[in-house]
């Protein structure tokens, strides 16, 4: 029987709605506890160097009060390994980080990052932490991958995602390929960026990929599956004020 597929849920993006207005509201970690509720298996959060959503508190608080694995999105920077080296995560996922970008752009260059990401992942591994490499599902970057002894890849899905028509099945079958390359060299196989309800069935059907990780979506949707309610909510809050007047 093929294994279950496990979701990590990214909360980053309850994180940027929260620092759209500096307080503490909505609160990540309080997202992570109803993602796990709700069937995540782990929690995935990136802690980017200019701080624009996930904040080094939320880390250790995520590690803290959730009772999931938590993957550790970041660069490969040495103030990235000190933080991640002392919240001990289950895993990091080493990721290209650009200050301008809107949200990560493309897979790490692995071949071409070898000295730079070689005494990181050394210094990751040595803590106990898993680490993965987020890249393009190309045969050249999955092999220098397994040089590096990298435990994970995590195949960077979004040409799949943002591809449409004839285009997206053969996005598919790079990352279908890509799966197949990385569970042969004995690397656990993740994907994830740019998943919605449309895309997920496809990257679902591919047997050796064992986890997928899913954020933006998941907080745009939970806008109108959520919405009503809590407008009724305070509707009803109002009223019961109101009424107890009379
Ligand atoms: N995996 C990685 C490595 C990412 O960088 C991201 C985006 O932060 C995700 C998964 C989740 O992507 P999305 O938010 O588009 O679902």
């Amino acid at each position: 029987m093929v294994e279950k597929l496990r979701l990590g849920v990214n909360v980053d993006h309850v994180a940027t709605l929260r620092n759209a207005r500096g307080g503490v509201h909505p609160d990540p970690v309080r997202a992570a506890l109803l993602a796990v509720e709700a069937g995540a298996d782990g929690i995935t959060a990136h802690l980017r160097e200019d701080r624009r959503h996930i904040l080094d508190a939320d880390m250790v608080r995520i590690k803290e009060e959730v009772d999931a694995p938590l993957n550790f999105e970041m660069a490969a920077t040495d103030e990235m390994v000190e933080i991640a080296c002392d919240v001990l995560p289950n895993a990091c996922c080493l990721v290209p980080e650009k200050r301008q970008e809107l949200t990560t752009e493309g897979g790490l260059a692995v071949s071409a990052g070898h000295n730079t990401l070689a005494p990181r992942i050394e210094q990751l591994q040595d803590a106990g932490i898993r680490v993965s490499l987020f890249i393009d599902s190309d045969a050249r970057e999955i092999e220098a991958a397994r040089s590096l002894g990298a435990d994970i890849i995590e195949l960077h899905a979004g040409p799949y995602t943002e591809a449409t028509g004839a285009e997206r099945g053969k996005e598919l079958q790079r990352l279908i390929e890509g799966a197949r390359l990385a569970e042969s060299l004995g690397l656990e196989c993740h994907a994830g960026h740019g998943l919605n309800y449309e895309t997920v069935a496809g990257v679902s059907l591919i047997p050796n990929i064992v986890e997928l990780n899913i954020g933006h979506f998941l907080v745009g949707e939970a806008v109108f599956a959520g919405l009503a309610e809590t407008i009724r909510e305070m509707r009803r809050l109002m009223d019961a004020a109101r009424e107890s007047l009379t």
